[in-house]
């Protein structure tokens, strides 16, 4: 069992003036790898908020924090400033994965500026904020999610075996 939390950043989503369709997405999505989701919220796009949400969830022992929104360069997206105060060390591999894989499907894709990276034994991984954006950057990463687990929780000797 993965332990997800799920955080949606959307102004609008914080004031309920939108149904947040993304999170369940995520929240569908990740039952292929075992994942429960133990910790979900719609918060605004303000920096200080988003980064004491994802401290929250560390601290609640998230094995994986997803955020959907606010990776764009619109005046209020701040999800990538808040995720890189957070984490200890960057895993950039991830959204490059996430960047290569959706130039195929649309050049907005060049448009996202999601970072990835862990703090202690939990991985954050920002997604961007439209349902199809998170379900066609999720497929890429799925996969390897597991193993990113195992290997933050100290369970891989050797990953080559
Ligand atoms: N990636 C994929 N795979 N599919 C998409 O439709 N939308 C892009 C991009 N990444 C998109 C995508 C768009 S239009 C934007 S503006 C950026 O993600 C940032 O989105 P966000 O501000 O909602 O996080």
């Amino acid at each position: 069992m993965i332990k997800i939390a799920i955080l949606t950043a959307s102004d609008r989503g914080a004031r309920g003036e939108r149904e947040d369709v993304s999170g369940k997405v995520i929240e569908e999505m990740v039952k292929d790898i075992g994942g429960q989701v133990m910790d979900y919220r719609v918060v605004s796009d303000d920096l200080d908020v988003l980064k004491e949400t994802m401290l929250q969830m560390c601290e609640k022992g998230a094995d994986i924090i997803l955020t959907t929104g606010g990776t764009g360069f619109s005046p209020r997206d701040n999800t990538p400033e808040a995720t890189l105060s957070v984490i200890e060390k960057e895993v950039p591999g991830i959204p490059e994965a996430m960047r290569q894989k959706s130039l195929e499907k649309t050049p907005h894709a060049m448009l996202s500026r999601a970072r990835a990276g862990t703090r202690g034994r939990t991985l954050i991984v920002n997604l961007p904020g439209s349902p199809k954006a998170v379900r066609e950057n999720l497929d890429v990463i799925l996969p390897a999610l597991p193993h990113a687990v195992e290997v933050l929780k100290g369970q891989v000797k050797d990953c080559g075996k």
